[in-house]
């Protein structure tokens, strides 16, 4: 029977870390400041932004949600992201995706200021993750990291098998595998044979938005499960991208849905913030 990893505890500490950091930075007069763009009324995104805009308050950043209409143009979304980026007191901001579809999602990205991309969605940022040189990584892609992390299992020589290949979370998370020394398989939708990839891996990471595309007997004994999904199920329940309860019969360690991979991409967003003010400010990373 595995052991659960909790990503509610280990978000909270994620979160006290960042707190002190705040506490630091504004103890040297600088206050993080952390805008949200939204445009429409995606009921999912909705949560989600509500959520970043409470974390944010209670480590202390300055949160502040810019919303536009659903029926905002391409010149009205461009001319707030270029405010943004001008103002100093936004040291990060993000814009909420899906945007809607009539605007151009990779124009927008393109355009936030590289420096300010909390996100790490601009292909600046990407391309530095991908030469193993990062500054701002996509948050669950972090996230899934800390929970790793948190089991105590070494990656160094072993198998991770990444399903999804997202520039969000499965690319950038296939990075960071990589650059703990970990032989990465990244597997996708034309992927052949999945389960054969799936049953080797001593690390699985599924980030799909398919419920239960992995049985749980096709889990590895002893393997470390990530399950990125949330999925609603037409009871209005969440479940994962994985059969949890036939693979906790076989995992070493597994997260559950939800209370695993959700609360680390808030929680590492608001850390990306905290950097992103003490980049701003000349202190450095670690400042
Ligand atoms: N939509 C789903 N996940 C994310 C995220 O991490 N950031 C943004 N901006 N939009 C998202």
């Amino acid at each position: 029977m595995g052991e659960l990893i909790d990503g509610r505890k280990v978000s909270r500490d994620v979160l006290g870390r960042v707190a002190d950091r705040v506490n630091a930075l504004k103890s040297k007069g600088i206050s993080p400041g952390l805008g949200i763009v939204k445009v429409g009324h995606d009921p999912a995104s909705e949560v989600y932004v509500r959520t970043k805009v409470k974390k944010a308050k209670k480590v202390g950043i300055n949160a502040r949600l810019y919303e536009l209409d659903e029926n905002a143009s391409q010149g009205q979304v461009m001319d707030l992201v270029l405010r943004l980026n001008r103002d100093p007191a936004t040291h990060g901001f993000i814009v909420q995706l899906p945007l809607p579809g009539h605007l151009d999602t990779d124009a927008i990205l393109n355009a936030v200021a590289p420096q300010k991309d909390v996100d790490g969605f601009h292909p600046c940022n990407l391309g530095l993750l991908a030469i193993g040189k990062p500054r701002f990584v996509p948050a669950t892609a972090v996230g899934i990291m800390t929970l790793i992390d948190s089991t105590g299992v070494r990656l160094q020589g072993k198998h991770a098998v990444v399903v999804g290949r997202s520039n969000i979370v499965g690319k950038p998370v296939a990075m960071l595998l990589l650059q703990r020394h970990a032989t990465v398989t990244v597997c996708h939708s034309r992927t052949r044979d999945l389960q054969r990839h799936v049953r080797d891996a001593d690390v699985l990471v599924v980030s799909v938005g398919r419920p239960h595309l992995i049985p749980g007997d096709w889990v590895r004994q002893g393997a470390v499960v990530i399950d990125v999904g949330i999925n609603r199920l037409p009871d209005g329940s969440l479940t994962g991208d994985v059969d949890f309860d036939g693979a906790i019969e076989r995992a070493g360690f597994i997260t559950p849905v939800p209370g695993g991979v959700g609360p680390m991409t808030v929680a590492h967003l608001m850390d990306n913030t905290a950097r992103a003010a003490a980049l701003a400010s000349g202190i450095g990373l670690d400042g």
